[in-house]
Protein backbone atom coordinates (compact mmCIF):
# COMPACT_ATOMS: atom_id res chain seq x y z
CA UNK A 1 0.00 0.00 0.00
CA UNK A 2 0.89 3.49 -0.70
CA UNK A 3 1.17 5.55 2.53
CA UNK A 4 -0.99 8.15 2.85
CA UNK A 5 -1.02 11.16 4.78
CA UNK A 6 -3.46 11.74 7.44
CA UNK A 7 -6.11 14.34 6.85
CA UNK A 8 -7.99 15.75 9.45
CA UNK A 9 -12.18 16.13 9.26
CA UNK A 10 -14.47 13.92 7.22
CA UNK A 11 -14.27 13.51 3.51
CA UNK A 12 -16.72 14.81 1.27
CA UNK A 13 -17.84 12.24 -1.55
CA UNK A 14 -19.37 14.58 -3.70
CA UNK A 15 -19.59 12.38 -6.73
CA UNK A 16 -23.22 11.68 -8.05
CA UNK A 17 -22.42 7.93 -6.83
CA UNK A 18 -21.59 6.44 -4.87
CA UNK A 19 -22.98 8.25 -2.50
CA UNK A 20 -22.81 8.40 1.17
CA UNK A 21 -23.38 5.69 3.34
CA UNK A 22 -25.94 6.26 6.43
CA UNK A 23 -24.40 4.90 9.86
CA UNK A 24 -27.65 3.19 10.05
CA UNK A 25 -26.87 1.18 7.09
CA UNK A 26 -23.33 0.90 7.98
CA UNK A 27 -24.56 -0.72 11.20
CA UNK A 28 -26.81 -3.19 9.27
CA UNK A 29 -24.36 -4.35 6.85
CA UNK A 30 -21.67 -5.17 9.78
CA UNK A 31 -24.25 -7.72 11.45
CA UNK A 32 -23.09 -11.56 10.88
CA UNK A 33 -23.42 -13.27 7.90
CA UNK A 34 -26.47 -15.80 7.84
CA UNK A 35 -27.20 -19.03 6.01
CA UNK A 36 -28.79 -17.72 3.19
CA UNK A 37 -30.71 -20.67 3.40
CA UNK A 38 -31.87 -20.33 6.58
CA UNK A 39 -35.37 -19.63 8.30
CA UNK A 40 -33.97 -15.73 9.18
CA UNK A 41 -32.75 -14.73 5.92
CA UNK A 42 -36.55 -16.04 3.69
CA UNK A 43 -37.84 -13.76 6.84
CA UNK A 44 -35.64 -11.23 5.52
CA UNK A 45 -36.23 -11.46 1.93
CA UNK A 46 -40.30 -11.79 2.14
CA UNK A 47 -40.10 -8.46 4.01
CA UNK A 48 -37.39 -6.38 1.60
CA UNK A 49 -38.74 -7.68 -1.39
CA UNK A 50 -42.62 -6.38 -0.89
CA UNK A 51 -41.28 -3.24 0.51
CA UNK A 52 -38.89 -2.48 -2.39
CA UNK A 53 -41.83 -2.19 -4.45
CA UNK A 54 -42.89 0.78 -2.75
CA UNK A 55 -39.79 2.38 -4.34
CA UNK A 56 -40.69 1.93 -7.44
CA UNK A 57 -43.73 2.30 -7.47
CA UNK A 58 -44.73 -0.89 -8.52
CA UNK A 59 -46.89 -4.08 -7.38
CA UNK A 60 -44.96 -6.59 -9.75
CA UNK A 61 -41.79 -7.89 -8.91
CA UNK A 62 -38.10 -6.11 -8.41
CA UNK A 63 -35.47 -8.54 -9.17
CA UNK A 64 -32.39 -7.75 -7.52
CA UNK A 65 -28.88 -8.28 -8.83
CA UNK A 66 -25.82 -8.82 -6.96
CA UNK A 67 -24.01 -6.73 -9.62
CA UNK A 68 -23.25 -3.11 -10.40
CA UNK A 69 -26.18 -1.07 -12.69
CA UNK A 70 -23.94 -2.62 -15.74
CA UNK A 71 -25.52 -6.59 -15.17
CA UNK A 72 -28.79 -5.32 -14.99
CA UNK A 73 -28.58 -3.34 -18.20
CA UNK A 74 -27.63 -6.17 -19.43
CA UNK A 75 -30.37 -8.43 -17.76
CA UNK A 76 -33.21 -5.89 -18.97
CA UNK A 77 -31.57 -6.39 -22.57
CA UNK A 78 -31.65 -9.89 -22.39
CA UNK A 79 -34.44 -11.20 -20.80
CA UNK A 80 -36.78 -9.33 -23.12
CA UNK A 81 -35.12 -9.25 -26.58
CA UNK A 82 -33.63 -11.35 -29.16
CA UNK A 83 -30.25 -11.06 -31.43
CA UNK A 84 -31.40 -8.40 -34.42
CA UNK A 85 -34.14 -6.88 -33.16
CA UNK A 86 -33.87 -3.20 -33.24
CA UNK A 87 -34.32 -0.68 -30.25
CA UNK A 88 -34.86 2.96 -30.08
CA UNK A 89 -32.79 4.87 -27.96
CA UNK A 90 -31.88 8.52 -26.90
CA UNK A 91 -27.92 9.60 -26.74
CA UNK A 92 -28.58 11.81 -23.75
CA UNK A 93 -24.81 11.45 -22.61
CA UNK A 94 -22.54 9.14 -21.95
CA UNK A 95 -24.30 6.47 -20.01
CA UNK A 96 -26.68 6.38 -22.49
CA UNK A 97 -23.77 5.85 -24.90
CA UNK A 98 -22.77 3.17 -22.88
CA UNK A 99 -26.14 1.26 -22.65
CA UNK A 100 -26.49 1.17 -26.49
CA UNK A 101 -22.38 -0.17 -26.92
CA UNK A 102 -23.63 -3.06 -24.82
CA UNK A 103 -26.87 -3.39 -27.08
CA UNK A 104 -24.78 -3.55 -30.13
CA UNK A 105 -22.77 -5.94 -28.79
CA UNK A 106 -25.08 -8.19 -27.26
CA UNK A 107 -26.27 -8.37 -31.16
CA UNK A 108 -29.47 -6.20 -31.17
CA UNK A 109 -29.66 -3.48 -33.44
CA UNK A 110 -29.70 0.11 -31.48
CA UNK A 111 -30.81 3.30 -33.25
CA UNK A 112 -29.72 6.56 -31.63
CA UNK A 113 -31.85 9.94 -31.88
CA UNK A 114 -29.21 12.25 -30.95
CA UNK A 115 -29.05 15.09 -28.44
CA UNK A 116 -26.61 18.01 -27.99
CA UNK A 117 -25.86 16.35 -23.66
CA UNK A 118 -27.81 19.36 -22.69
CA UNK A 119 -31.47 18.39 -21.98
CA UNK A 120 -32.96 15.36 -21.62
CA UNK A 121 -34.22 12.38 -24.24
CA UNK A 122 -35.87 14.32 -27.50
CA UNK A 123 -39.43 12.90 -27.00
CA UNK A 124 -40.65 14.58 -29.87
CA UNK A 125 -37.96 12.50 -32.05
CA UNK A 126 -38.95 8.90 -30.35
CA UNK A 127 -42.95 9.84 -30.98
CA UNK A 128 -41.87 10.23 -34.91
CA UNK A 129 -39.92 7.40 -35.06
CA UNK A 130 -42.39 5.02 -33.37
CA UNK A 131 -45.07 6.61 -35.72
CA UNK A 132 -42.55 5.70 -38.66
CA UNK A 133 -42.39 2.32 -38.03
CA UNK A 134 -45.53 1.16 -38.93
CA UNK A 135 -44.82 -2.43 -38.83
CA UNK A 136 -43.48 -2.15 -35.18
CA UNK A 137 -40.06 -3.59 -35.62
CA UNK A 138 -38.65 -1.61 -32.75
CA UNK A 139 -38.80 -3.96 -29.76
CA UNK A 140 -37.90 -1.48 -27.07
CA UNK A 141 -37.32 1.94 -26.34
CA UNK A 142 -34.90 2.63 -23.79
CA UNK A 143 -34.34 5.82 -21.85
CA UNK A 144 -31.84 7.21 -18.99
CA UNK A 145 -34.08 8.93 -16.84
CA UNK A 146 -31.22 10.75 -15.03
CA UNK A 147 -28.63 10.68 -17.03
CA UNK A 148 -25.27 11.31 -14.75
CA UNK A 149 -22.80 12.53 -16.87
CA UNK A 150 -25.05 15.87 -17.64
CA UNK A 151 -27.41 16.34 -14.83
CA UNK A 152 -30.39 16.31 -17.25
CA UNK A 153 -33.58 14.09 -16.36
CA UNK A 154 -35.79 13.10 -18.62
CA UNK A 155 -39.56 13.27 -19.06
CA UNK A 156 -40.63 9.87 -18.40
CA UNK A 157 -44.61 10.38 -18.58
CA UNK A 158 -43.96 12.54 -21.90
CA UNK A 159 -42.09 9.19 -23.03
CA UNK A 160 -44.81 6.69 -22.23
CA UNK A 161 -47.40 9.84 -23.99
CA UNK A 162 -45.64 9.80 -27.27
CA UNK A 163 -45.57 5.95 -27.58
CA UNK A 164 -49.21 5.74 -26.80
CA UNK A 165 -49.95 8.29 -29.13
CA UNK A 166 -48.10 6.48 -31.55
CA UNK A 167 -49.99 3.21 -30.89
CA UNK A 168 -46.84 1.67 -30.76
CA UNK A 169 -46.25 -1.41 -28.80
CA UNK A 170 -42.36 -1.66 -27.95
CA UNK A 171 -41.25 -2.52 -24.14
CA UNK A 172 -40.30 0.72 -22.19
CA UNK A 173 -37.21 0.34 -20.18
CA UNK A 174 -35.68 2.70 -18.23
CA UNK A 175 -32.70 3.67 -16.40
CA UNK A 176 -33.21 4.83 -12.98
CA UNK A 177 -29.62 4.11 -11.83
CA UNK A 178 -29.24 7.78 -10.78
CA UNK A 179 -32.85 8.74 -10.09
CA UNK A 180 -34.61 6.40 -8.19
CA UNK A 181 -35.39 7.23 -4.50
CA UNK A 182 -34.22 11.08 -5.81
CA UNK A 183 -36.56 12.02 -8.17
CA UNK A 184 -39.70 10.97 -8.63
CA UNK A 185 -40.38 7.85 -10.34
CA UNK A 186 -43.15 5.72 -10.88
CA UNK A 187 -42.90 2.42 -12.64
CA UNK A 188 -46.22 1.30 -12.73
CA UNK A 189 -48.24 4.68 -13.58
CA UNK A 190 -45.69 5.88 -16.82
CA UNK A 191 -46.30 1.76 -17.98
CA UNK A 192 -42.78 1.28 -17.79
CA UNK A 193 -41.55 -2.19 -18.34
CA UNK A 194 -38.25 -2.87 -17.40
CA UNK A 195 -36.89 -0.33 -15.01
CA UNK A 196 -33.12 -0.70 -14.30
CA UNK A 197 -31.28 0.80 -10.73
CA UNK A 198 -28.49 0.18 -8.78
CA UNK A 199 -27.68 0.52 -4.68
CA UNK A 200 -24.71 3.05 -4.64
CA UNK A 201 -26.71 6.17 -5.50
CA UNK A 202 -30.55 7.41 -4.01
CA UNK A 203 -30.69 3.87 -2.50
CA UNK A 204 -27.59 4.99 0.24
CA UNK A 205 -26.13 1.92 -0.40
CA UNK A 206 -22.15 1.13 -0.97
CA UNK A 207 -22.08 -0.03 -5.06
CA UNK A 208 -22.84 -4.19 -5.45
CA UNK A 209 -26.70 -4.62 -5.63
CA UNK A 210 -28.99 -3.48 -8.99
CA UNK A 211 -32.40 -3.73 -9.69
CA UNK A 212 -34.87 -4.78 -12.64
CA UNK A 213 -38.85 -3.67 -11.92
CA UNK A 214 -40.60 -5.98 -14.41
CA UNK A 215 -44.03 -5.58 -15.78
CA UNK A 216 -46.51 -8.10 -16.84
CA UNK A 217 -46.03 -7.54 -20.58
CA UNK A 218 -41.98 -7.68 -19.83
CA UNK A 219 -42.70 -11.30 -18.17
CA UNK A 220 -44.47 -12.20 -21.45
CA UNK A 221 -41.80 -10.44 -23.78
CA UNK A 222 -39.17 -13.09 -21.90
CA UNK A 223 -41.29 -15.92 -22.93
CA UNK A 224 -40.00 -15.75 -26.14
CA UNK A 225 -37.02 -13.73 -25.95
CA UNK A 226 -34.06 -15.43 -27.62
CA UNK A 227 -30.97 -13.55 -26.36
CA UNK A 228 -28.77 -16.01 -24.49
CA UNK A 229 -29.29 -15.47 -20.52
CA UNK A 230 -28.35 -17.70 -17.72
CA UNK A 231 -26.74 -15.49 -14.79
CA UNK A 232 -29.25 -13.07 -15.68
CA UNK A 233 -32.24 -14.58 -16.01
CA UNK A 234 -35.75 -13.53 -14.01
CA UNK A 235 -37.19 -17.08 -14.43
CA UNK A 236 -35.17 -18.86 -11.62
CA UNK A 237 -35.07 -15.40 -9.51
CA UNK A 238 -38.64 -15.23 -9.42
CA UNK A 239 -39.36 -18.29 -8.80
CA UNK A 240 -36.54 -18.43 -5.69
CA UNK A 241 -38.09 -15.00 -4.87
CA UNK A 242 -41.72 -16.07 -3.82
CA UNK A 243 -40.23 -17.49 -0.38
CA UNK A 244 -37.87 -14.83 0.28
CA UNK A 245 -34.96 -16.63 -1.57
CA UNK A 246 -32.45 -16.44 -4.49
CA UNK A 247 -31.29 -19.27 -6.70
CA UNK A 248 -27.63 -18.33 -5.99
CA UNK A 249 -25.60 -16.71 -3.26
CA UNK A 250 -27.11 -13.46 -2.72
CA UNK A 251 -24.95 -10.06 -1.62
CA UNK A 252 -26.63 -11.38 2.01
CA UNK A 253 -24.88 -8.29 4.12
CA UNK A 254 -25.82 -5.45 1.17
CA UNK A 255 -29.02 -6.99 1.82
CA UNK A 256 -29.38 -6.23 4.95
CA UNK A 257 -28.12 -2.79 4.36
CA UNK A 258 -31.18 -2.38 1.80
CA UNK A 259 -33.75 -3.80 3.99
CA UNK A 260 -32.82 -0.65 6.39
CA UNK A 261 -32.12 2.06 3.55
CA UNK A 262 -35.73 0.88 2.02
CA UNK A 263 -37.18 1.35 5.94
CA UNK A 264 -35.46 4.62 6.39
CA UNK A 265 -36.70 5.90 2.72
CA UNK A 266 -40.42 5.12 3.99
CA UNK A 267 -39.90 6.74 7.02
CA UNK A 268 -38.80 9.60 5.83
CA UNK A 269 -41.86 9.02 2.96
CA UNK A 270 -41.04 9.51 -1.00
CA UNK A 271 -42.51 13.06 -1.24
CA UNK A 272 -40.31 14.54 1.33
CA UNK A 273 -37.11 12.54 0.15
CA UNK A 274 -37.56 14.07 -3.35
CA UNK A 275 -38.27 17.49 -2.40
CA UNK A 276 -35.32 17.79 -0.50
CA UNK A 277 -33.74 16.37 -3.55
CA UNK A 278 -35.52 19.60 -5.78
CA UNK A 279 -34.58 21.74 -2.73
CA UNK A 280 -30.78 21.23 -2.64
CA UNK A 281 -30.85 21.23 -6.37
CA UNK A 282 -32.05 24.57 -6.43
CA UNK A 283 -29.89 26.18 -4.09
CA UNK A 284 -27.05 23.98 -6.09
CA UNK A 285 -28.02 26.09 -9.20
CA UNK A 286 -27.96 29.49 -7.23
CA UNK A 287 -24.89 29.40 -6.30
CA UNK A 288 -23.61 28.27 -9.74
CA UNK A 289 -25.18 31.00 -11.07
CA UNK A 290 -23.97 33.42 -8.41
CA UNK A 291 -21.01 32.14 -9.56
CA UNK A 292 -21.37 33.30 -12.93
CA UNK A 293 -20.80 29.77 -14.45
CA UNK A 294 -22.65 27.88 -16.55
CA UNK A 295 -24.91 24.68 -15.52
CA UNK A 296 -24.68 22.27 -17.98
CA UNK A 297 -28.40 21.58 -18.29
CA UNK A 298 -29.71 23.75 -21.02
CA UNK A 299 -33.57 23.12 -20.33
CA UNK A 300 -35.23 24.49 -16.92
CA UNK A 301 -37.41 21.42 -17.60
CA UNK A 302 -34.72 18.73 -17.22
CA UNK A 303 -32.79 20.01 -14.57
CA UNK A 304 -31.83 17.24 -11.95
CA UNK A 305 -32.94 17.28 -8.35
CA UNK A 306 -29.75 14.69 -8.11
CA UNK A 307 -26.51 16.43 -9.55
CA UNK A 308 -25.58 19.77 -11.07
CA UNK A 309 -23.00 19.23 -14.07
CA UNK A 310 -20.99 22.70 -14.38
CA UNK A 311 -19.18 24.33 -16.87
CA UNK A 312 -16.12 25.77 -16.60
CA UNK A 313 -14.82 28.84 -18.52
CA UNK A 314 -13.14 28.21 -21.63
CA UNK A 315 -9.40 27.83 -20.79
CA UNK A 316 -10.17 26.41 -17.58
CA UNK A 317 -9.57 22.90 -16.43
CA UNK A 318 -12.59 21.34 -14.73
CA UNK A 319 -10.27 18.51 -13.60
CA UNK A 320 -7.59 20.54 -12.26
CA UNK A 321 -10.02 22.27 -10.22
CA UNK A 322 -11.13 18.95 -8.89
CA UNK A 323 -7.21 17.90 -7.97
CA UNK A 324 -7.35 21.31 -6.18
CA UNK A 325 -10.35 20.76 -4.41
CA UNK A 326 -9.50 17.41 -3.41
CA UNK A 327 -6.53 18.43 -2.19
CA UNK A 328 -7.33 21.67 -0.36
CA UNK A 329 -10.85 20.50 1.29
CA UNK A 330 -10.75 16.83 0.73
CA UNK A 331 -13.86 16.73 -1.38
CA UNK A 332 -14.49 14.46 -4.13
CA UNK A 333 -16.16 15.83 -7.32
CA UNK A 334 -17.23 14.05 -10.30
CA UNK A 335 -15.58 14.40 -13.56
CA UNK A 336 -16.52 15.39 -17.30
CA UNK A 337 -17.28 12.16 -19.27
CA UNK A 338 -17.15 11.12 -23.11
CA UNK A 339 -16.88 14.55 -24.83
CA UNK A 340 -17.55 17.03 -21.55
CA UNK A 341 -14.29 15.47 -19.89
CA UNK A 342 -12.62 18.53 -18.97
CA UNK A 343 -15.31 21.09 -19.56
CA UNK A 344 -17.52 19.88 -16.87
CA UNK A 345 -17.80 19.00 -12.88
CA UNK A 346 -20.51 17.43 -11.37
CA UNK A 347 -21.92 18.35 -7.88
CA UNK A 348 -23.69 15.09 -6.28
CA UNK A 349 -26.16 16.22 -3.79
CA UNK A 350 -28.17 12.75 -3.85
CA UNK A 351 -28.91 10.69 -1.08
CA UNK A 352 -28.17 10.65 2.74
CA UNK A 353 -27.55 14.52 2.77
CA UNK A 354 -28.57 17.85 4.66
CA UNK A 355 -28.43 21.44 4.55
CA UNK A 356 -25.35 21.49 6.13
CA UNK A 357 -23.65 19.23 3.86
CA UNK A 358 -24.64 20.85 0.92
CA UNK A 359 -23.44 24.40 2.22
CA UNK A 360 -19.76 22.52 3.03
CA UNK A 361 -19.55 21.11 -0.84
CA UNK A 362 -20.95 24.63 -2.08
CA UNK A 363 -17.85 25.97 0.30
CA UNK A 364 -15.05 23.49 -0.95
CA UNK A 365 -16.35 24.57 -4.59
CA UNK A 366 -16.07 28.35 -4.05
CA UNK A 367 -12.76 27.92 -1.83
CA UNK A 368 -11.32 25.72 -5.20
CA UNK A 369 -12.31 28.05 -7.99
CA UNK A 370 -10.29 30.71 -6.29
CA UNK A 371 -7.25 28.70 -5.53
CA UNK A 372 -7.65 27.44 -9.01
CA UNK A 373 -8.02 31.08 -10.52
CA UNK A 374 -10.72 30.03 -12.61
CA UNK A 375 -12.46 33.62 -13.33
CA UNK A 376 -15.84 33.58 -11.38
CA UNK A 377 -17.76 35.71 -9.07
CA UNK A 378 -17.82 35.19 -5.02
CA UNK A 379 -21.22 34.79 -3.11
CA UNK A 380 -22.68 30.91 -4.42
CA UNK A 381 -22.20 29.86 -0.92
CA UNK A 382 -24.17 32.86 0.27
CA UNK A 383 -26.91 32.87 -2.17
CA UNK A 384 -27.54 28.81 -1.56
CA UNK A 385 -27.85 29.80 2.27
CA UNK A 386 -30.37 32.12 1.26
CA UNK A 387 -32.40 29.96 -0.46
CA UNK A 388 -32.50 27.37 2.28
CA UNK A 389 -33.25 29.98 5.29
CA UNK A 390 -36.11 30.92 2.93
CA UNK A 391 -37.14 27.24 2.18
CA UNK A 392 -36.54 25.50 5.42
C1 LIG B 1 -27.28 6.57 -15.31
C2 LIG B 1 -26.27 5.48 -15.12
N1 LIG B 1 -26.43 4.34 -15.79
C3 LIG B 1 -25.56 3.31 -15.67
C4 LIG B 1 -24.48 3.39 -14.83
C5 LIG B 1 -23.55 2.23 -14.72
O1 LIG B 1 -23.72 1.64 -13.46
P1 LIG B 1 -22.55 0.87 -12.71
O2 LIG B 1 -21.34 1.74 -12.74
O3 LIG B 1 -23.12 0.67 -11.32
O4 LIG B 1 -22.35 -0.43 -13.43
C6 LIG B 1 -24.28 4.55 -14.09
C7 LIG B 1 -23.13 4.68 -13.19
O5 LIG B 1 -22.86 5.71 -12.65
C8 LIG B 1 -25.21 5.62 -14.24
O6 LIG B 1 -25.05 6.76 -13.55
Amino acid sequence: MTETRHVAGRHFLQIPGPTNVPDRVLRAIDNPTIDHRGPAFGQMGRELLANLRQIFKTSGPVVIYPASGTGAWEAALTNTLSPGDRVLMCRTGWFATLWKEMAERLGLKPEFIDTDWRRGADVAGIGAALADDKAHAIKAVCVVHNETSTGCTSRIDEVRAAMDAAGHPALLMVDTISSLASIDYRHDEWGVDVTVAGSQKGLMLPPGLSFNAVSAKALKAAESAKCARSYWDWRPMLEANKTGYFPYTPGTNLLFGLNEAVKMLLEEGLPNVFARHDRHAEATRRAVRAWGLEIQCADPRHYSSSLTAVRVPEGSSADKLRAVILEKCNMSLGNGLGILKDRVFRIGHLGDFGDLQLIGTLGGVEIGLRAAGIPHRNGGVQAAVDYLAGNA
